[in-house]
């Protein structure tokens, strides 16, 4: 598979600024060298364009959607393009908002190819904020509502397919913090989530046994990365964290078993924010797992 890598610099949908510069972070961490050091072809495309971030108060219960939709409209043209290629595109994020253009794009071309989608959701948050119950509103708190049909017209309407896709195509694993009224919202929907205490009941194994079932030889597996569902101990350098994730070696397992199922069509790595990192730790990290992603193991076989 030939890989294509594209920076997404912004933090227009977080409520702390430096995500903005995750991109770069990762190219010093070598993103790029380790991945051709697996035999795998990869071109960097460069950054995306698009609004600086205006640092305003949410309006009507979002921060910055005009700029948050400019941002997901580069994003899913590049996304599409890239998978029209026939290439397996990585986000280099940028906040979580950008889910939005590249899952929209993923989940076109899924159904122009006729192939089953299946989106992996690793974080900390559920993401399934709207408007009426955000307490921040900001906006990387709502992309899976929003690629669900709910949210604002400016978002949802990205990719011009309303809505983008469905709540059953996604397995959110690692949760440990949604807000109170987002909790019914994900329960309307039905979005199956494997939270921290199922992990920590039945193992990260099981849970990702459960989390991928059904993948077959026509899914293509999506995989939206955000660094905070790593525990912070391990993964300080993002702007909203919370204690109690997966240690290195259960992100690892994660990582590992996700690759052992050949399906990977995609990926987004978000909210990293060197800006609360130390010595570019967890950008290293989160090459390191994606080094696992595309079958480095640990293990002789
Ligand atoms: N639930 C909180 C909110 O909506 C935090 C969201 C964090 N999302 C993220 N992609 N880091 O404001
Ligand atoms: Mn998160
Ligand atoms: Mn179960
Ligand atoms: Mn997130």
């Amino acid at each position: 598979k030939s890989i294509s890598l594209i920076g997404v610099p912004t933090d227009i949908g977080a409520g702390h600024r430096g995500a903005s510069m995750g991109p770069e972070a990762l190219r010093v961490a070598n993103l790029s060298a380790r991945l051709a050091k697996r035999g795998l072809d990869v071109v960097d495309r460069g950054n995306l364009q698009g609004p600086l971030n205006p640092w305003l108060p949410p309006q009507d219960g979002y921060r910055h959607l005009p700029e948050v939709r400019a941002w997901n409209e580069a994003v899913h043209e590049a996304v599409h393009a890239e998978l029209a290629l026939g290439r397996l595109p990585i986000m280099l994020g940028g906040d979580h908002s950008l889910a939005i253009g590249s899952i929209s794009a993923v989940a076109r071309y899924c159904r122009e190819q006729r192939k089953q989608l299946r989106v992996l959701w690793l974080d900390a948050h559920a993401d399934f904020n709207t408007a009426e119950v955000t307490p921040s509103g900001n906006i990387h708190g709502m992309p899976v509502a929003c690629l669900c049909g709910k949210g604002p017209k400016e978002l949802v309407e990205v990719g011009g397919h309303v809505p983008a896709t469905t709540p059953d195509v996604f397995r959110q694993v690692g949760i440990r913090s949604v807000d109170e009224a987002e909790k019914r919202l994900v329960r309307e929907s039905q979005v199956s989530i494997f939270d921290m205490r199922h992990i920590d009941e039945v193992g990260m194994k099981r849970t990702m046994e459960e989390a991928l079932a059904g993948v077959d030889e026509n899914t293509h597996l999506h995989i939206s990365f955000d660094v905070d569902f790593l525990d912070p101990t391990i993964a300080p350098g993002v702007g909203t964290t919370v204690r109690g994730g997966p240690n290195y070696r259960e992100a690892q397992l994660c990582m590992e078993m996700i690759a052992d199922t050949g399906r990977i069509g995609s990926i987004d790595i978000v909210e990293l924010n060197p800006a609360f990192d130390k010595k570019n730790q967890t950008a290293r990290l989160a090459v390191d797992l994606v080094e696992s992603l595309f079958g480095k193991s640990t293990l002789i076989r």
